[in-house]
């Protein structure tokens, strides 16, 4: 035996990476008079011999597979003192004697002498993995410190240096090279220029595979994302970018899919809006910002946390569940179907606050004066809302927040029950139904997934995982332990552990693509942007908070429920109320803030509509295209729930020359905005038929006469029981704009027209069917139409320069909206 292992010794010495998978020899040395050396040397004298055959580098068995380089970037930080160098190490723990051999580099700012000591001091530090025994950890570990080394990492010539120095040492051992793998811990401002000299100097020839991994924050908004991904795809090709998001390393996170695949007969049933009441995914935290105020103040809680982390979890709720759960391709296309189909946020989605001491900790960390005020929001809660006709309807919230009560992570969904219980109502099947995936700490102390008994039974799909019996009446969202069925991970593994262990496998199911990553800015940027002037709602920590921060959802939109305490927030708006009636051109006005009065549009709109129900005759609704319907659109969805659609025709008022499927169409807008989110019988809903034999608004086609017969043929007289128009700058109102030959009145009730503004071509109804309608609303909104309604309100004799002062209905009434930014200019 010895003599077998002295033969190959001299290998060893000089090659003790690329023999032996260097590890295993190198164990055998030093061990050589531990109790259980034998087995070391029986193993690596078996190694020695295969590879000592095969002086050329050729070699077989478990060494061939060769030698990776890790280069930490930033590994003397926080980040990697706290995590990354533990993933290492256990990587590394569980890859000897698998046919790999390392080396790691710990790169840094510092020069060798200073950057050397602190890299060493973390290294030893690090704790043996849970299924290492002591003894062969303590071995483990000192291999692992030989295989280390500090370089300094700053210049372009370090990183020179650096590569020169791998392909040195893969040569002089003659080592075959596997891979490199960087892993930048800097801010992300350093990304572009490490990555840029990364591929410069220190890609791998031939085969061997490069992989970099990246951390958040990605951008802070979709340009600046945008412009980061660029930046480094001129530098690294997608497969070789590894974006974590450490909450997919977490195990429960990791294991949505594959529960959701390994229960889906379970679930298909139930995984959807007939039977889910809500999904809430909540990351807690009772720690404040101190210490990293720098970074935080920029970002706030929604970039911080709730754009990646929690937005992740929701795609893995929501997604479909792909049919090979390691195809990564697949679940990125899922994944991007998910935020296509989300409706968009804007300022009524989200509630915010901020932990009362925090803007003295900017003054103090920013070095900023006594009046410096930050509108960073430590906390915030958001309803999100999909189109995917599986959970139409359903809220998710997503909440997180600093300096809360507890310190915990989940994602829980809750479902309606659907039993009566005639008498006795504590019977298990009358509680609560629900799933939680249990992230971390708070109540439970170990991760989880728990499914309500009266649910179902949920199989354990991964044999890494064990059913939980618990006997305490410990109680989870006031249901006790007993009620679920539990299940959690038999090893407990840290997040970066296995994130770390997955590059280096190659797999990227659990990163962010580029893709999604800028599908998730997109969505979160309009959010970001309208809320940019909110301000917090003030809290003071902990249980202090009590029910300040709870808010309540009304359509989509979300608010707290309690009025602030200290209420510091400055009411921009507060005039008295509200809305004010008056006469404007001789007709009927009414006045508001734009939000009051939208609010009144849509009201009297309904009113309207029920008169007719109550008439027994349809509602004939006609509405113009434009930005300024958007608001009473979306008042109207998601307010006006007893709005009698099913009685309701909704014609256009013009439309512009293109397919209706462009976003320049009118009824593409009215669709998107409105009809998408109604439920009214399809046949009475009348896009104007602009495009007729395959192509736009031609005369001979006779499209106009088509919708004017479409019209005598349904609406009564042809009146139209509303019109809702805008006006244009210009004066133009629906697409009859200055200088047009149609008279006020007339027989044609639709007409082609010319605009000066592209696309040049419209169909329009004409001033002679507006007014024979029986009500008519002209709706203005913002400052830059103030001048418009001054000028307006002054004209008398030039009605062919303004073409909206020709509509004058017969015998229906007229009614300006106007709000008080359009009417005051303020
Ligand atoms: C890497 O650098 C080379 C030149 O050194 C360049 O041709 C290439 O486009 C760069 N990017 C990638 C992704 O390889
Ligand atoms: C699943 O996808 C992975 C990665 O694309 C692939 O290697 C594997 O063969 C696939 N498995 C099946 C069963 O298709
Ligand atoms: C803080 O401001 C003071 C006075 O303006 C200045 O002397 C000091 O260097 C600043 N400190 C930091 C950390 O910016
Ligand atoms: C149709 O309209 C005329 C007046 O325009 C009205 O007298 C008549 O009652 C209406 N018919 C129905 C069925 O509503």
């Amino acid at each position: 035996m010895w003599a077998e292992i002295d033969l190959c010794s001299e290998d060893l010495k000089s090659k003790r990476f690329f023999f032996c998978v260097g590890d295993w020899c190198d164990w055998g040395w030093t061990m050589r008079k531990a109790t259980w050396g034998l087995l070391l040397l029986l193993t690596c004298a078996a190694t020695c011999d295969q590879s000592g055959q095969n002086q050329d580098g050729e070699q077989k068995g478990p060494s061939r597979r060769g030698h990776v380089s890790v280069v930490v970037v930033g590994s003397t930080g926080d980040l990697a003192k706290k995590y990354l160098w533990q993933g290492f190490f256990n990587l590394y723990a569980s890859q000897v004697g698998k046919g790999y051999s390392f080396s790691f580099y710990g790169g840094g700012l510092s020069p060798d002498g200073r950057g050397t000591p602190l890299l060493f001091e973390i290294l030893k530090s690090q704790d043996c993995p849970v299924d290492v025994s002591d003894e062969r950890c303590a071995l483990v570990r000192e291999q692992f410190l030989r295989l280390a080394q500090y370089r300094q990492l700053k210049t372009e010539e370090d990183y020179q240096a650096l590569g020169q120095h791998i392909e040195t040492q893969l040569k002089q051992e003659g080592m075959v090279e596997a891979g490199r793998l960087f892993y930048l811990s800097v801010p992300a401002f350093a990304y572009a220029d490490i990555a840029q000299r990364v591929n410069r100097s220190c890609r791998p020839p031939g085969t061997a595979w490069l992989r970099v991994v990246l951390e958040k924050p990605f951008g802070h908004d979709s340009n600046s994302a945008q412009e980061l991904a660029t930046q480094l795809a001129s530098s690294l090709k997608e497969d070789e970018m590894f974006r974590i998001d450490h909450y997919l390393g977490k195990q429960v996170v990791s294991q949505i899919l594959p529960f959701r695949k390994g229960n889906r007969k379970l679930l298909k049933s139930i995984w959807n809006k007939h039977h889910i009441d809500r999904m809430e995914i909540v990351l807690k935290e009772t720690l404040d910002a101190k210490g990293r105020i720098s970074f935080y103040d920029q970002y706030g809680v929604i970039r911080d946390v709730i754009q990646n982390h929690l937005t992740e979890v929701m795609t893995l709720l929501t997604m479909s569940v792909p049919k090979n759960l390691t195809d990564c391709k697949e679940i990125n296309r899922n994944k991007l179907k998910v935020f296509s189909a989300l409706h968009q946020l804007d300022m009524p989605s989200a509630v915010l606050g901020q932990y009362q001491t925090y803007n003295s900790e900017v003054q103090l960390e920013l070095n900023k004066t006594k009046d410096h005020f930050s509108l960073s929001p430590t906390y915030a809660g958001i309803a999100v809302h999909t189109t995917m006709p599986q959970f139409d309807g359903v809220p998710i919230f997503l909440v997180s927040g600093k300096l809360l009560d507890e310190r915990v992570g989940y994602a829980r969904i809750t479902f309606k029950n659907n039993v009566f219980c005639a008498q006795d109502q504590t019977s298990i099947t009358c509680r609560p139904k629900q799933i939680v995936f249990y992230i971390g700490q708070g109540q439970l102390q170990y991760p989880a997934i728990l499914v309500s008994k009266n649910l179902f039974k949920p199989a354990l799909v991964n044999n890494g995982w064990k059913e939980v019996i618990e006997n305490d009446d410990t109680l989870l969202f006031g249901i006790p332990l007993s009620d679920y069925y539990i299940q959690t991970p038999v090893v407990q593994q840290e997040a970066y552990t296995e994130l770390i262990s997955q590059v280096f496998r190659g797999r990227r199911d659990h990163f962010v693509s580029a893709e999604s990553l800028l599908a998730s800015w997109k969505f979160w940027t309009p959010l970001l942007n309208s809320l940019k002037h909110t301000f917090p709602r003030p809290y003071p920590g902990g249980a202090a908070n009590g029910n300040l921060l709870d808010f309540q959802l009304q359509g989509r939109e979300v608010r707290f429920c309690s009025e602030a305490l200290v209420n510091m927030i400055p009411q921009e708006k507060t005039e008295s109320f509200q809305v004010m009636q008056g006469k404007y051109r001789s007709a009927d006005m009414v006045s508001a803030w734009s939000k009051e009065l939208v609010e009144r549009l849509a009201h009297d709109l309904q009113e309207a509509a029920e008169e007719s129900v109550q008439e027994g005759t349809p509602f004939h609704l006609a509405l113009s295209g434009g930005s300024s319907p958007l608001a009473l659109f979306k008042q109207l969805t998601q307010h006006h729930y007893a709005f009698p659609w099913w009685n309701t025709h909704v014609w256009m008022a013009d439309e512009r020359c293109v397919p209706p499927n462009e976003a320049e169409s009118n009824f593409r807008t009215i669709h998107d905005h409105l009809l998408q989110h109604v439920h009214l019988p399809y046949f009475n809903i009348h896009p104007m038929p602009v495009q007729l034999n395959q192509r736009l608004c031609v005369e001979e086609d006779g499209g106009a006469l088509v919708y004017e017969q479409d019209i005598a043929r349904l609406v009564n007289s042809s009146s139209f029981s509303y019109v809702l128009l805008g006006v244009g700058f210009d004066g133009h109102t629906a697409s009859l704009f200055p200088g047009n030959r149609l008279g006020s009145s007339g027989e044609r009730l639709v007409a082609l027209t010319e605009s000066p503004l592209k696309p040049h071509q419209r169909m329009s109804l004409t001033f002679g069917a507006i007014n024979r309608a029986r009500r008519v609303s002209v709706l203005i909104m913002g400052k830059g139409k103030h001048e418009l309604v001054t000028q307006l309100s002054r004209i008398k004799d030039t009605p062919d320069r303004w073409p909206i002062t020709k509509i004058q209905p017969v015998n229906g009434r007229l009614v300006w909206y106007i709000d008080y930014d359009a009417l005051l200019g303020q």
